[in-house]
């Protein structure tokens, strides 16, 4: 199947990058948000992080210009569906995502495979609620979207392979390596991730040592390129507790017990950089 034209859903950290990288490889993106600050900001800032990537040697001017220029911005959910492939980018919750799934439905051509980037949530269940589960699957991008290497493909039970067939070929396209996952909770990245994170916040809830020699251990002691800590900031301590919240819920394993003191900051609204504070002041 030939994917030419792209649909995602969601202009936040996610979204903004998933556009960035799919316009550069010569997709015409259809980036939609609810809010039109939001669909602004986005473009601003990819704007701003090709115009580093140009600095940097890694695009020329031309490329930006015409990546740019293949990017359309939409509030209304439903143009998406003259796409060839959707992936949906939201915020991580189920019933958020499966409205967004519901509403787009009726308005698909046949041949719409969707998509969605959750990071923990069951594509299985997600994909029951559409009218085509043999064309839906996981398409999950690692933040920084233009920097990580790494997209996990998640096939639901009743994903076709020339569904799977195509979405790696985006990757494939993209200059990324895919990394095939089964559908269980949180796949591979964040099911080995996110245990090591909540198990850094019981290091500091026990006393056993201060946020700055937490991570400075985990960055000079294991060559990790932020500290757990740090990391937890960057995909924010609401995503961090939702994973685990899927694990401890999915595997039925008090090993994945949320810590308290992760749960105390998200009920706080410390929720890390995009709160300006969390485990770090940014304000
Ligand atoms: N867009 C484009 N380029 C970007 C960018 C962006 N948003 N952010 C950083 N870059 C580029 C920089 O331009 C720079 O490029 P060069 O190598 O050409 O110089 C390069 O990335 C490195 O950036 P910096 O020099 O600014 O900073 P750094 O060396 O400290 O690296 C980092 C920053 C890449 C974020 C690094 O700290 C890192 O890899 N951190 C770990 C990130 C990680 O683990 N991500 C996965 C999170 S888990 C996840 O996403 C899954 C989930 O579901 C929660």
């Amino acid at each position: 199947m030939d994917i030419k034209a792209i649909g995602i859903v969601g202009a936040g950290q996610m979204g903004n990058g998933i556009a960035h990288v799919m316009s550069l490889a010569g997709y015409d993106v259809l980036l939609n948000d609810i809010s039109e600050d939001a669909l602004s900001a986005a473009v601003e800032l990819m704007s701003k992080n090709m115009a580093r990537q140009v600095s940097r040697g890694k695009i020329t001017d031309a490329d930006q210009e015409a990546a740019l220029a293949r990017i359309k911005t939409t509030q209304t959910l439903t143009d998406l569906g003259q796409t060839d492939l959707i992936i949906e980018a939201a915020t991580e919750r189920e019933s958020v995502k499966q409205a967004i799934f519901e509403d787009l439905v009726p308005h698909l051509q046949p041949h719409t495979i969707l998509t969605s980037n959750t990071s923990s949530i069951s594509i299985t269940r997600l994909a029951s609620r559409t009218d085509r589960p043999e064309k839906f699957m996981g398409f999950h991008f690692m933040n920084p979207v233009p920097v990580m290497q790494l997209v996990e493909l998640i096939r639901g039970i009743a994903t076709d392979e020339a569904t799977y067939a195509a979405c790696k070929q985006v990757v494939d396209r993209l200059g990324k390596t895919a990394a095939s996952a089964e559908d269980f909770p949180a796949f591979i990245v964040n099911r080995i991730l996110m245990p090591m994170i909540n198990e850094a916040v019981y290091t500091l809830y026990e006393g056993v040592g201060s946020v700055q020699s937490i991570d400075s251990s985990m960055k000079l002691g294991a060559n990790h390129p932020m500290g757990p800590l740090e990391l937890a900031d960057f995909i924010g301590l609401d995503t961090c507790l939702a994973i685990m919240n899927v694990l401890h819920d999915g595997l039925a394993d008090t090993k994945y017990r949320p810590c308290p003191l992760l749960t105390k900051y998200v009920e706080a609204g410390w929720l890390g950089r995009k709160t300006q504070r969390g485990f770090y002041d940014y304000r």
